[in-house]
């Protein structure tokens, strides 16, 4: 997409953290936004803030794990401001263990909300986007524990994995449309998230997440970028992750080569 003024976005998860510094940078840029939580009271107060930017903006009670509350919001956003032309599947929580500490119920919560929340964006949005043929965008959220598999993150790391691959597949489903895709690989955001693991940590680890950790209006801004640059993998920070990134490349590759060396 080359311009966003007037255009429409929906964000779920959108009244705080990165969501809201989505929504921040939306707004500024002169888009319509819309934004979903099922903290009503989260949502009063993110609503009051971004009002403070432009009139148009509306808050949506739904939880994104429910199919059908997706396809209400997606009819009541129609309502509001005609059709959508960025829709971001950004709702997310935690879900970081080892894989024998981690008990199937949050294995499960994680993917319905990680994972398949994101589909039921897809499944409510997408074919009216098809269908009003505006150009469009859209962005998943998933996190640098989606690109290289650190620590003990088992179902948490394991549902970002996912929605990369979910990514790239919707990436050449459409290929020949108007709509791009982008895949939002966030390491260490300065959100509520991070604020609560700070309580729980070490003095030097609190010491290296306070190093790492983006603002979240900057990842609004390098979202608007990768609208804006048609970009796929969006990452926040090139520091702290390249050598990981390069490590994974480099492993795959060698195993490659030793199984089938290059004549
Ligand atoms: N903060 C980071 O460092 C970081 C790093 C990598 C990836 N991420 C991802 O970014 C996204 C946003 O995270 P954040 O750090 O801004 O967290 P956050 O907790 O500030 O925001 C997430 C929001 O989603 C809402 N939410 C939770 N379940 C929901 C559901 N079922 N339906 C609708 N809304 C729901 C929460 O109420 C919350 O307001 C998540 O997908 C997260 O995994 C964050």
């Amino acid at each position: 997409m080359k311009d966003l003024k007037g255009k429409t976005a929906f964000i779920t998860g959108g009244s705080t953290g990165i969501g809201f510094g989505m929504a921040t940078v939306f707004a500024r840029a002169g888009m319509n936004v819309a934004i979903t939580d099922i903290r009503d009271e989260q949502l009063v107060i993110a609503e009051k803030e971004l009002k403070t930017i432009t009139d148009n903006v509306i808050t949506i009670n739904v939880d994104s794990t429910d199919s059908g509350a997706m396809e209400n919001a997606a009819d009541e956003l129609e309502k509001s401001f005609g059709p959508l032309h960025v829709l971001c599947n950004n709702a997310g929580i935690p879900g970081g263990a080892k894989i024998l500490e981690t008990d199937d119920a949050r294995w499960r919560l994680v993917f319905d909300v990680n994972f398949y929340g994101p589909i039921n964006g897809i499944n409510a949005f997408l074919p009216r986007m098809l269908e009003h043929g505006e150009e469009g965008h859209i962005v998943n959220t998933s996190s640098f524990s989606g690109i290289h598999g650190h620590g003990h993150q088992s179902a948490y790391g394991s549902s970002k994995f996912a929605v990369v691959g979910m990514s790239e597949f919707l990436r050449n489903d459409l290929a020949d449309t108007n709509i791009d895709v982008s895949v939002l690989c966030p390491h260490v955001a300065d959100t509520p998230i991070i604020a609560n693991l700070k309580k729980r940590v070490t003095e030097d680890v609190l010491k290296m997440i306070n190093e790492m950790a983006v603002p979240a209006e900057t990842v609004g801004s390098q979202v608007m970028n990768a609208i804006l640059t048609n970009e796929f993998y969006v990452f926040c920070d090139g520091t702290h992750t390249r050598g990981m990134l390069e490590t994974r490349c480099n492993d795959m590759i060698a195993a490659m080569d030793r199984q089938f060396p290059k004549t």
